[in-house]
């Protein structure tokens, strides 16, 4: 109850000065494509990897170093650990690994919990502002505008995270990396995912999976993500958090959505376009459930501190 208050809360305050400033049409439309059903093994087999890794990144960097989190970090197998930045307090962490497995560089972003990320989402100071264009020189002259805060944070480690992805890929000969995160860390992992796609060998093939992502920057950083390293973004019911900031402060998502409709039932729905309305976008602000932030996503996979199962 409380978490649902918080959120109506943040849904007035965002939504009253907007609407005020802004003639009702300046927003973009949601699309309306169809979905489709999507079967269970094909959304396992290419979003439940990514999902476990995003959730080690909820256990203590100590842990992972020597990946001994306990049951997230046993349930991905034999991985190993090559880097990790970040303080898990003001700068949250990141780590780099080697996924045997696909031969891949894995980068998984820590997140945080729904009250903070709404209070991220919620504070003023923090609204659009123009995408580093000494970063992301290919965005010059788009009009690219992203949430100050979640560049904020991308800023704070990227350099690193790039000089360790840089290694990691000549150290072992892999021609993929797999970006994932959830909450915060899916906002910042779609940074992260698009900087890697400009900045690693042309022939490394990128992919961005993330969950429980809010809405990131403006109509052309949407575009920019779609025409460059494209995501595929999962969102678990009604989940609140993909939802804000609202497009009537001028935020859109990419394309990529796949939304869960019932957990027990593994209702798995792909949703074409940039917010459509059959999914997330459509979802009643009064019908919100702020536990669906955390999960599970499938059956058994729950993102937090507290909540991942990490020991
Ligand atoms: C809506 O989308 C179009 C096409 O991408 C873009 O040119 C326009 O600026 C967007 N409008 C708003 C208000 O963001
Ligand atoms: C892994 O690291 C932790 C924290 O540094 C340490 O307590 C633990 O003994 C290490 N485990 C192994 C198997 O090395
Ligand atoms: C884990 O992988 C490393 C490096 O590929 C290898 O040396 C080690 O034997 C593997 N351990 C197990 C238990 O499979
Ligand atoms: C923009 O990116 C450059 C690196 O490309 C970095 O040196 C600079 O600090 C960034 N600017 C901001 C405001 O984060
Ligand atoms: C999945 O959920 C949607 C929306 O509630 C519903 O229309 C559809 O019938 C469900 N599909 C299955 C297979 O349960
Ligand atoms: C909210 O979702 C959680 C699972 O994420 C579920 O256990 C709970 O029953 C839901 N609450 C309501 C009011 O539907």
């Amino acid at each position: 109850m409380f978490a649902l208050l918080t959120v109506l809360a943040l849904f007035s305050s965002t939504l009253s000065a907007p609407i005020l400033g802004l003639s009702p049409g300046t927003e973009n439309a949601s699309a309306t494509g169809t979905t489709t059903s999507l079967a269970l093994a094909n959304v396992e087999s290419s979003l439940k990897r990514p999902a476990q890794f995003a959730r080690v990144a909820f256990c203590s960097s100590a842990s992972i170093s020597n990946w001994t989190c306990g049951p997230p970090c046993t349930a991905l197998g034999n991985v190993t650990f090559l880097q990790s930045g970040g303080d898990q307090g003001l700068i949250p962490l990141y780590y780099i690994a080697h996924d045997p497995t696909d031969n891949s560089i894995v980068v998984a972003h820590e997140g945080t919990d729904t009250a903070n990320i709404l209070s991220i989402l919620n504070d003023v100071e923090l609204g659009l502002v123009d995408l580093n264009v000494t970063r992301f020189p290919s965005s010059a002259g788009k009009g690219i505008q992203v949430h100050s805060g979640f560049q904020q944070t991308f800023e704070r480690t990227a350099d690193g995270l790039l000089a360790g992805v840089s290694k990691g890929l000549s150290d072992t000969g892999a021609k993929k990396v797999a970006v994932s995160g959830h909450s915060l860390g899916a906002a910042v992992a779609t940074m992260t995912g698009a900087f890697l796609k400009q900045s690693v060998d042309p022939s490394v093939d990128v992919s961005l999976a993330v969950f429980g992502l809010p809405r990131g920057g403006n109509q052309a950083w949407a575009d920019f993500l779609d025409s460059t390293v494209g995501v595929t973004y999962m969102t678990n019911q009604q989940d609140p958090i993909p939802t804000v900031p609202p497009r009537s402060l001028g935020f859109q998502h990419p394309s990529g959505e796949i939304h869960s409709f019932d957990q027990s039932q593994n209702n798995f729905t792909s949703c074409p376009g940039q917010d459509n309305e059959h999914c997330s976008t459509g979802n009643s602000v009064l019908e919100v459930n702020a536990t669906n932030h955390d999960g599970p996503y499938f059956d058994d996979i729950t993102f937090g501190r507290t909540r991942s199962g990490c020991t």
